[in-house]
Order: C-alpha cells, then sequence, then structure tokens
C-alpha cells in the first residue's frame, strides 16, 4: 500500500463524537481508503455492536457514493463487543447493500446509479469470512427481490405478477418447485375467508406455493406464510384516502417469504423450505363481500366479516390451515396486518407471536443479531373473548381499538393449533410511506434459516 497522504475531507459524523468516516488518497493502489473512526470508550457489548452497525452505515454510505467500483473490507482488528470476523463480515457488507439499493425501473432519467460493482474482504480468517460473504450475497439476492416487489406499483404487482415470479425461482433447478392455485382450486378446497377477500377484484387472487427441498429427505420443513394484498383499499369498509398510497406495501409479507426463497436457494442452505404467497387484491365493488357476511373457513370454522378491511387475517387463516398438509416442523407468517402494531412499536420493531417459545426466541435472537428487531407480545386467552360473535363461531376484529395487533394474532391462533406457529406483524416495520421497501423481516428470517440448517 502507498503512503498515506492528507486527509482530504470528513465526509460524515463532523458533529458526533463517532461514526465519523474519513477518506484519505494514496499513492499507487488501492488510491483511496476510507478510515471509519469507532469509539474505544467502555462500552457493554450491546452498545459497541449497536455502534459498529452504525459505523458500517456511515462507512457504506460514503463507499456508494464514490465514483468507485472496487473495494476492500478489513474488519479483522476494529473492535465490535467480541463479535467474530462472520458477524462483522456480515454487517458490514448487509450496510453496503443497503446503501447500494435502488429501484429506479419507472423514471425516464435513470438518477446516477452507485459505481460499486465489487466488494473483497481482507481477513486472516478465510473459511469463516467465505461462508459471511456467501451468505451476504445470497441475502442481497433475496432483499434485492423482496423490495423490488414491494416497491412495484400495484398496477404492475398484483397477484398474478406475484406468481410469475415465484415460477421464475424455480425456474431450471431441481429441488424447487412452484404451484399456484387458482380460485377455482382454492374453492375446491373450501378456502372461503381467503375467496371472500379477493371477490370484489377483477384481479383473480393466487395461492403461492414454493418448495425448496435443500435438506434431508424426511426432514420436516420450515413454512413460511406471506401476507400478499396486492392493493387494500379497505374494501366496502373503505379506508379514508390519506395515507391509501401506501397500501401498495400490503404485499410486503408476501414479498419478504419470496426473497427468503431466493436467499436459501442462492446460499444451498441445507433445509427443507416451504413459503406461501397469500396473493389477493382487496377492493370493493358489487360482488365484494358486506359487512356482516359469513363465510366458511378451509378449517371449518366460521367467521362473520365485521370489517371487510381486516382481509390480511382472512387470507392467512386459508393458508394456514393449508400448510398442515407439510407436516411442519414451524410455520412463520408474516404480514403487514395493523395499524395498531405501528403504534405499539413504530417501525423500530416487528411483533413477534407464538404458540412456541423455542420458536419465539430463536426468531427474535435472529433479530437481535441482524439488527432487525423483533418484540414479542402476549397472545394469552384473555383476549381471545372480542372475536365472539353472535352469529358465527368468530368476528374477523374485536369490538373496538383495544389491542388491534394482539387480537389479530389472537384471530390466527385459531388457525394454527397443530404446528409450532409464529406469527410476525411488520406493519411498521416493513415499508417507509414515500420511500421504499426496507425488506424486513427477511435478514432475521435468513438468519433464522441459517441457525435451523447449522
Ligand atoms: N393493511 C392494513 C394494516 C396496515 C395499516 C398496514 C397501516 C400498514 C400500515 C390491514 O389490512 C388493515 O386495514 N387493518 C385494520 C384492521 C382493523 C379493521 C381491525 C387496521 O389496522 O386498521
Ligand atoms: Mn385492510
Ligand atoms: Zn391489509
Amino acid at each position: 500500500m502507498g503512503v498515506a497522504a492528507e486527509v482530504d475531507r470528513v465526509l460524515d459524523g463532523t458533529k458526533s463524537r463517532t461514526g465519523g468516516v474519513a477518506r484519505v488518497f494514496l499513492q499507487g493502489r488501492p488510491s483511496r481508503m476510507l478510515i471509519v473512526g469507532a469509539d474505544d470508550h467502555d462500552a457493554d457489548d450491546e452498545t459497541k455492536l449497536a455502534e459498529f452497525r452504525r459505523d458500517a452505515r456511515a462507512a457504506a454510505m460514503a463507499v456508494a457514493g464514490l465514483d468507485v467500483a472496487d473495494a476492500t473490507l478489513c474488519v479483522d482488528d476494529f473492535d465490535a463487543g467480541g463479535a467474530d470476523g462472520y458477524w462483522k463480515t456480515r454487517t458490514a457488507l448487509a450496510a453496503i447493500s443497503h446503501a447500494a439499493y435502488r429501484f429506479t425501473p419507472y423514471k425516464s432519467t435513470k438518477p446516477a446509479a452507485p459505481k460499486l460493482r465489487r466488494v473483497a474482504v481482507l481477513s486472516r480468517q478465510r473459511a469463516k469470512i467465505r461462508q459471511a460473504v456467501g451468505h451476504s450475497q445470497a441475502l442481497d439476492d433475496g432483499l434485492t427481490l423482496a423490495k423490488d416487489l414491494g416497491n412495484q406499483p400495484p398496477n404492475v404487482c398484483n397477484p398474478s405478477f406475484l406468481a410469475r415470479e415465484a415460477r421464475r425461482l424455480s425456474r431450471g433447478i431441481g429441488n424447487v418447485t412452484t404451484t399456484v392455485l387458482d380460485e377455482k382450486k382454492m374453492a375446491e378446497l373450501g378456502m372461503g375467508a381467503f375467496l371472500s377477500v379477493t371477490r370484489g377484484s377483477a384481479t383473480p387472487g393466487k395461492m403461492i406455493i414454493v418448495n425448496y427441498n435443500g435438506g434431508n429427505r424426511g426432514d420436516k420443513p420450515v413454512v413460511l406464510i406471506g401476507k400478499g394484498i396486492t392493493f387494500d383499499t379497505g374494501g366496502i369498509n373503505i379506508k379514508s384516502s390519506a395515507g391509501m398510497d401506501e397500501m401498495k406495501w400490503d404485499m410486503c409479507g408476501a414479498a419478504s417469504v419470496l426473497g427468503a426463497m431466493k436467499a436459501a436457494i442462492a446460499a444451498q442452505l441445507p433445509v427443507n423450505l416451504i413459503v406461501v404467497a397469500a396473493a389477493a387484491e382487496n377492493m370493493p365493488g358489487s360482488r365484494a363481500s358486506r359487512p356482516s357476511d359469513i363465510v366458511t373457513t378451509m378449517s371449518g370454522q366460521t367467521v362473520e366479516i365485521m370489517n371487510t378491511d381486516a382481509e390480511g387475517r382472512l387470507v392467512l387463516c386459508d393458508a394456514l390451515t393449508y400448510a398442515k398438509r407439510f407436516k411442519p416442523a414451524a410455520v412463520v407468517d408474516i404480514a403487514t396486518l395493523t395499524g395498531a402494531q405501528v403504534v405499539a412499536l413504530g417501525s423500530q420493531a416487528s411483533a413477534l407471536y407464538a404458540n412456541d417459545d423455542d420458536l419465539a426466541n430463536s426468531l427474535a435472537s435472529a433479530g437481535d443479531e441482524t439488527g432487525d428487531r423483533m418484540w414479542r407480545m402476549p397472545l394469552w386467552d384473555d383476549y381471545q373473548s372480542a372475536l365472539d360473535s353472535a352469529f358465527a363461531d368468530m368476528k374477523n376484529v374485536g369490538g373496538g381499538r383495544a389491542a388491534g395487533s394482539i387480537v389479530a394474532a389472537c384471530f390466527l391462533s385459531r388457525f394454527a393449533k397443530d404446528f409450532p406457529w409464529a406469527h410476525l406483524d411488520i406493519a411498521g416495520s416493513a415499508y417507509v410511506g414515500g420511500k421504499g421497501s426496507t425488506g424486513r423481516p427477511l435478514p432475521a428470517l435468513f438468519e433464522f434459516l441459517v441457525n435451523v440448517a447449522s
């Protein structure tokens, strides 16, 4: 390496004590070096991990802003609260992939995109780092798919579009198959709840299943189910106009499970994984469901639809019943399910519900590892009575605004009695209104799958 010349300018963080990135010009190759300012204060490990994450983001933003195609990452000697090289590499590469993401297919004049094409990692721990790079690359592939699907406008990204994207995942790959159930098939299966949601739309609903046999034959699969409402008007209980555009992101659960599939395939994870995207559009119309309609779910339980805007749980309950046939090791559903989740936890954490403590703990720690947080919420029976109906086995909503995210989870729990199950309400974490998809909770889901595989 050439002689360090002068510091050009501090790109970021001059006001804060840490998180600063300085750019240094060198003679020869490489020609530039970014030095990330770490703080050597006495902090607990968790603080140091958070600081590393923050510093990695600052450095990644700086790299993505440079006019360079190649970069080399050196994290071996960076103290991050005892974190190993694998974690530091994963975290730094995740930051770069975040900083470099753009979605511009509909811009006639493309804004300048980051030039960065290749990131090398300089390390003394070859094998571990090779694995970290492989996992990072696979997750980046999955996240790009998940974010792109979320950001697509709803006139393009409808249930059939998601089905085509799912078919692409299995094309030419021997151990991956895609199955798409159309409305006729769903009627035969008795999916009356799902079908009640899609009735008002001219665009037919699809139940999309992708099956990846990466593990041993006979190993029970992990099943991930995603809410795929490609646009949620609310139906006859129509939403107010303010912010309705954000309901194009109501398929982010489906996007995250398709992204998880893409990442698992790319990483060749030794797991059996099945993802299900419950894809439908929730529209008002002369054929749409009415408040007080009663439908029979695939499970046989009847539901009085008191609010057509509580449609996510209606498509998900039939997907949960369908998942039983896979004899799953665990089922996790992911859904932008309630505004109440945003009130409770904001965008910082997804709400986690589970009928199984081990599953809940595995998911929560995968969230902590990746900075893709989730927080466990109660599923106590005390909340179930909110769903009592005078005319059917249950209503699809509780009486009022109290505990909306919990009551929605209670509804789903009635369809998940036969397997370890968790539910992630990601209404606040899946996207940033007016900006774009975050891809969450895919980082945590991928970490969870990596841990299941090992
Ligand atoms: N897709 C919405 C939830 C949502 C709200 C996601 C805000 C992202 C941001 C869901 O289908 C919905 O409309 N939920 C209702 C449920 C209510 C009718 C019980 C809600 O949260 O208001
Ligand atoms: Mn809704
Ligand atoms: Zn919705």
